[in-house]
């Protein structure tokens, strides 16, 4: 059975007095929820200028940490860039690459997304690669498609032993920071589709692989999102800016 993953996606949230109380609340409310013998897997994916904090304030206890992006490219003049090296001189676990609000913003391509997640494994870190379709493309039936050709090119970038060491999240555009979640059943529909797609070129990775879902997770519909067989944790945005909701989901996840 795959154990369950949570990882909070801070985006361009935080300071550095917020974050100590936020960090120091859901260390204290892990403690005896989150032991070797009782996954879940947690971590949180903050603003680059924190990981330093992070390191602080986490290492030595059960929640790893991450970044939101990485560059494409290894050194050199790229300013504002921050490539995989530096993050994993912060000991970043995780990198989320793709999110559907680069995407949007930032005009990364399926391409773009495949070689950051190809960047950060090659540091040794975990890609969790975000997925997802707008209600449009959900409304005209294009949902499989969509995500589906978002996972192959990244896929296609990736040898069977690379496969088998990144995280999928799975995030509907129209859920995010919405309210409005998807149900259990549209998810796990998804997300078993995302696995067959794995398994066409790793079978036994697809079988490992973490599949998250993101969008509008909460402590009241966790639960139901993660009994999903699927459905392997959750990529936690507004949720994840609060101790007691962000504890709440973790909880769920045991
Ligand atoms: P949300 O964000 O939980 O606020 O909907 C999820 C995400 O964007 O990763």
């Amino acid at each position: 059975m795959r154990a369950k993953l949570i990882v909070g996606n801070w985006k361009m949230n935080g300071s550095r007095a917020g974050n100590a109380t936020l960090l120091a609340d859901i260390v204290a409310g892990l403690t005896g929820v989150i032991t070797d013998q009782a996954p879940p897997a947690c971590a949180v994916c903050v603003p680059s200028p924190y990981l330093q904090q992070c390191e602080e304030v986490l290492s030595g206890t059960p929640i790893a940490w991450g970044a939101q992006d990485v560059s494409v490219h290894c050194f050199g003049a790229f300013t504002g860039e921050v490539c995989a090296k530096m993050l994993s001189e912060f000991d970043c676990r995780y990198v989320i690459v793709g999110h559907s609000e680069r995407r949007a913003y930032h005009m990364e391509s399926s391409e773009m997304v495949a070689s950051k997640a190809l960047a950060a494994l090659q540091e040794g870190m975990t890609p969790i690669v975000c997925v997802g379709e707008t209600l449009e493309e959900r409304e005209a039936g294009q949902t499989e498609a969509v995500v589906g050709a978002q996972l192959d090119a990244v896929l296609e970038q990736l040898d069977a032993d690379a496969v088998a060491r990144i995280v999928v999240a799975y995030e509907p555009v129209w859920a995010i920071g919405t309210g409005r979640n998807a149900t259990p059943e549209m998810a796990q529909a998804v997300h078993a589709h995302l696995r067959s797609r794995i398994a066409v070129r790793n079978g036994e990775a697809a079988q490992r692989i973490a599949i998250l879902y993101g969008g509008s997770m909460k402590p009241d519909n966790a639960a139901a999102l993660l009994a999903q067989p699927d459905i392997d944790g959750g990529l936690i945005g507004g949720a994840a800016l609060k101790a007691q909701d962000f504890l709440g989901i973790i909880r769920a996840a045991k």
